[in-house]
């Protein structure tokens, strides 16, 4: 990090190495240093870096138009992508709202919940309930729909409070059960948070398909998000699917949705929708909810100046279709597979790893200290953070964080790697994996801050 830098980083204390370019799954440093981009930055690049048919794309818009307000004018790429977006999303969901980010497309989702309610003549209706261990977004109203403990400790006074729901976390299930023959306890307990407050007060319910940063790529049992529909159904509340980690082919499927064939109200995506290329948000809504206002002629009170902006947008239209004509939603699938069948090959057995979980190339890989008691690691260890930082220094970037279990104890790390990643750099992934996880169990042993 440069002593002059004006830049407020992230972390200011961290040393960032300068980033020069980016090539298929790899992104090289300034100095030369290449390194395998196994988790897309935060599970944003899905089609790989330096896609050369992506840059065309943008500098044609550019040459065209680089923007025009949303309020005054439509665009062709916004255009598109909505009409793509409608063909590949579940039936009924046939409109998108465009944002810049993940964060503004779960806003964006919450409003829009309120707003339907309102001109459905339920106006006490404002409630989103979530569940414990996910993960919404940073702004308020995201962060508060959030159940992580660490994200929201320091803003908790400035977060509305509302019951929260189990997670549906089977190798650790909150309710003591085998989920071979479980009764979905967790799906249940959305039915005892919704009696809890009222189910005239609550206008929606807001999960991650498949729970990303917060727990590690949690797979849910298969019979959960169709209880959890019939329930949302029985108390006239809103089911929005968060894609923004999972949605457009990064569990197999262009939504992860589409695996237990449910069909939520909304899907909020960003990250994979332009792959990094621009940043970029939906909220993709179904006909029912479209139609309020269009029948009732109302406005949707809200928006960003960004919003389908036509350079994110034709990045997304650009993504779409290389994503299609490269077969990388099959890619996501059989890499995804042969991935998983790599590191259950290599860490298994691991004394120090508990589960290894996830769908298509959205892997969690989670640590303990005790594989017969799942007992975590010591927090004070950060013990995904050095693993997290140890593979860096090895040329792997993975995913890392702490809190898998309550927001303070566990470690896990995400592997969501680029789907052109190729079975050559797969076996690279997990070499380089195991040494780092090797060297961060050795730095630990040898400073006295664990035993064996
Ligand atoms: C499921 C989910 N929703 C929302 C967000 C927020 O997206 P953004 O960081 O683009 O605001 C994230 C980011 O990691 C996420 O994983």
């Amino acid at each position: 990090m440069s002593e002059e830098t004006r830049v407020f980083y992230r972390n200011p204390f961290a040393d960032y190495p300068m980033v020069a370019r980016g090539e298929g799954a790899y992104l090289i440093d300034k100095k030369g240093k290449k390194y395998l981009d196994a988790c897309g930055g935060a599970v944003v690049s899905s089609i790989g870096h330096g896609v050369k048919e992506v840059v065309e794309a943008l500098k044609a818009q550019l040459d065209s138009v680089e923007f025009a307000h949303t309020s005054q004018f439509t665009n062709p790429a916004q255009e598109e992508l909505a009409g793509l977006l409608a063909e590949l999303a579940p039936g009924g969901i046939n409109h998108a709202y465009f944002v810049s980010g993940g964060s503004e497309a779960v806003e964006s989702a919450i409003k829009m919940a309120r707003a339907y309610w309102v001109q459905m003549g339920r106006p006490e209706k404002w409630m989103v309930i979530g569940r414990e261990q996910s993960y919404h977004g940073n702004t308020l109203g995201a962060l508060a729909a959030g159940g992580n403990p660490w994200r929201r400790a320091l803003y908790e006074p400035m977060l509305y409070q509302r019951p929260r729901v189990a997670p549906c976390f089977c190798y650790r299930c909150p309710f003591n059960k085998d989920p071979a023959h479980c009764a979905l306890e967790c799906a249940e307990d959305l039915e005892r948070a919704i009696l809890e407050v009222g189910p005239e007060k609550v206008s929606a319910f807001i999960a991650e398909p498949v729970v990303g940063a917060t727990a590690g790529a949690l797979v849910p049992h298969d019979g959960y998000f169709r209880r959890i529909r019939e329930i949302c159904d029985r108390y006239d509340i809103l089911l929005i699917a968060d894609e923004v980690m999972t949605g457009m082919g990064r569990t197999g499927k262009w939504f992860a949705m589409r695996h237990w064939g449910v069909v939520p109200d909304m899907i909020c995506l960003a990250k994979g929708l332009a792959a990094g290329y621009v940043p970029i948000g939906a909220t993709l809504v179904h006909d029912r909810i479209v139609d309020t206002f269009h029948n009732r002629r109302n406005v949707f009170q809200h928006g960003h100046t960004y919003m389908g902006h036509p350079l994110a947008a034709a990045a997304g239209v650009a993504v779409i279709r290389y994503i299609k004509q490269h077969g990388l939603i099959e890619k996501s699938e059989k890499m995804g597979e042969e991935l998983m069948r790599r590191l259950r090959e290599a860490l298994g057995a691991h004394p120090n790893v508990g589960d290894i979980r996830g769908k298509g190339l959205f892997i969690g890989v989670e640590f303990v200290a005790d594989r017969a008691t799942k007992a975590p690691l010591e927090p004070e260890l950060g013990f995904a953070r050095l693993l997290g930082d140890t593979a860096f220094g090895l040329g792997l970037i993975v995913y890392p964080m702490s809190g898998t279990i309550d927001g303070r104890h566990g470690d896990h790390v995400l592997i969501a790697p680029p789907f052109v990643i190729t079975k050559a750099q797969t076996g690279r992934l997990v070499e380089l994996l195991v040494k780092a996880l090797d060297q961060s169990l050795a730095t630990l042993r040898d400073k006295g801050k664990l035993k064996s």
